[in-house]
């Protein structure tokens, strides 16, 4: 054998336990998976988690050759449970041209200029939950509250008012709740009273409340620029409509992907705002000198040490940890071949803690954004709490949107404790957030 033929083989690693793998030891620390796992076999390695043959790839060259390897040698994939719990039709579901025609209809919708009205409208939800959240007298768990927020924020830009069509946000978010938490069951079997089977249930009733509510919208007048009317409105190239049941599965990837993520980034920026009194000081007097401005998308634009702090909180912690590919034929990467079958995986953590392009990058430092430094600017690449390519995130101006009016409402109203004496140790997955939920004693300001 030659030496290139010796180098040309998979990825070395185990194979773990029959169908488990080694899933449990991933899921209970992915980092610490992540550091074992490199010392014992290098850089690349294959492991055997969540139902995937996965290959872990990290570093710049690897973001940029599994972004620019879409459809060409790997395709999307999702763990086996959120493929079953995720609607077929949706974005995050299908691949090549259907991909991409379906991105350039909903891109117009998502893109900044298309959210502009969108800015009072959640500047009135996060009022309405602010209110309510500080007369709750004693502690409260930032998770839940702004749980409750983003979902009600969430429901109002894809349903318009979700009343009119017969949706009842509290029975809604309870399935929601369950629906999500058996996305990351280890197996995807529908054992009666697991987690998996609890979601599969709560999966079929959040389908006929949307479907019933996309019925009923489409069989009206289709004015309003929420998601449901706007998908509903649209046509394709060849001037065909989406369909109902195809705008139903859109809903529920859109409410998916954006509710967990943006309360982990909102949680993890009250936990980076308490824990360094300078940067909130900072954004104190940046939001204060724009506090007798209406909140619209051109104050939001001038609101610059708050977007860098929003960026520094999602480089340490990113509120995705990873996502997945499958590859679609046999390709090399660094001297491995990764066969067609197994998965490859996007690592943000990896790359955003890259001593290359940060400057002491485990320490939390706003003005490593600032124009002075400008540290992501170094390298294409290495800042992707949205992920790239072409799936990088469709909900990533409104999620940048909703989180500085957040920040806005939340530092000028309020001031904030953290109930002494927690725990601040984090859970990494599904979502990065403090493990008791964050407890803090919300004031008046
Ligand atoms: C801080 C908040 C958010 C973060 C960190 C985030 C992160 C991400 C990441 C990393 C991806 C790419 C996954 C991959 O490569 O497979 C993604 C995809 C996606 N995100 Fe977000 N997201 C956030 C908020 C939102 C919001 C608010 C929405 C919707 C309103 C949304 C909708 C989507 C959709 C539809 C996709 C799939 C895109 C595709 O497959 O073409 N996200 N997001």
């Amino acid at each position: 054998m030659t030496d290139d033929q010796q180098e040309s083989r998979p990825p070395p690693g185990a194979k773990g336990l029959p169908r488990i793998g080694e899933t449990l030891a991933f899921l209970r620390d992915p980092g610490k998976f992540y550091l074992r796992k490199r010392e014992q076999y290098g850089e690349v390695f294959a492991s055997n988690v969540l139902g995937m043959r996965l290959v872990s790839l990290v570093g710049r060259g690897a973001n940029r050759w599994i972004f620019a390897g879409e459809d060409k040698y790997l395709q999307n994939q999702w763990p086996k449970a959120i493929r079953r719990l995720l609607g077929a039709q949706s974005l995050s579901m299908i691949s090549g041209e259907a991909h991409r025609g379906r991105r350039r209809l909903l891109a117009p919708h998502f893109s900044r200029a298309g959210l502009l009205g969108q800015v009072p409208a959640i500047a009135e939800v996060v009022t309405a939950h602010f209110d309510r959240w500080v007369q709750i007298p004693g502690e409260t768990r930032a998770v839940a509250q702004y749980k409750a927020m983003a979902f009600e924020i969430a429901a109002r830009y894809l349903f318009g008012d979700p009343g009119a069509v017969g949706l009842d946000l509290a029975t809604l978010s309870q399935d929601f709740d369950t629906w999500v938490a058996g996305m990351f069951s280890p197996i995807a079997v529908r054992v009666p009273l697991t987690p998996f089977a609890r979601a599969m249930s709560a999966r079929k009733r959040l389908f006929a409340a949307f479907s019933q509510a996309v019925q009923q919208a489409a069989s009206a007048d289709l004015e309003g620029d929420d998601v449901m009317r706007t998908l509903l409105r649209v046509r394709d190239d060849n001037g065909q409509p989406l369909g109902n049941d195809v705008v139903v599965d859109e809903l529920q990837l859109l409410m998916f992907a954006g509710h967990d993520t943006t309360v982990t980034s909102l949680t993890n920026l009250m936990v980076h705002l308490s824990l360094h009194k300078d940067v909130y000081t900072k954004v104190c007097n940046e939001q204060d000198a724009l506090a007798g401005e209406p909140l619209t998308a051109d104050t939001l634009r001038k609101m610059v040490y708050t977007e860098q702090v929003i960026n520094e909180s999602m480089r340490v912690i990113p509120p995705i940890g990873g996502a997945f590919r499958q590859m679609i034929r046999d390709t090399e990467f660094a001297g491995f071949t990764i066969p067609k079958g197994w998965s490859v995986s996007v690592n943000p953590g990896i790359s955003h803690s890259d001593p290359e392009v940060w400057e002491d990058p485990e320490v939390f430092d706003p003005d490593r954004w600032g124009p002075d430094r400008a540290e992501h600017k170094k390298a294409p690449l290495a800042f992707i709490p949205f992920g790239g390519g072409p799936r990088i995130c469709l909900g990533q101006h409104f999620a940048m949107f909703e989180m500085k009016v957040v920040l806005a409402l939340l530092v000028r109203g309020y001031t904030w404790r953290l109930v002494p004496g927690q725990d601040l140790d984090y859970r990494m997955i599904p979502f990065p957030r403090p493990k008791s939920g964050l407890r803090v004693l919300l004031k008046q300001r």
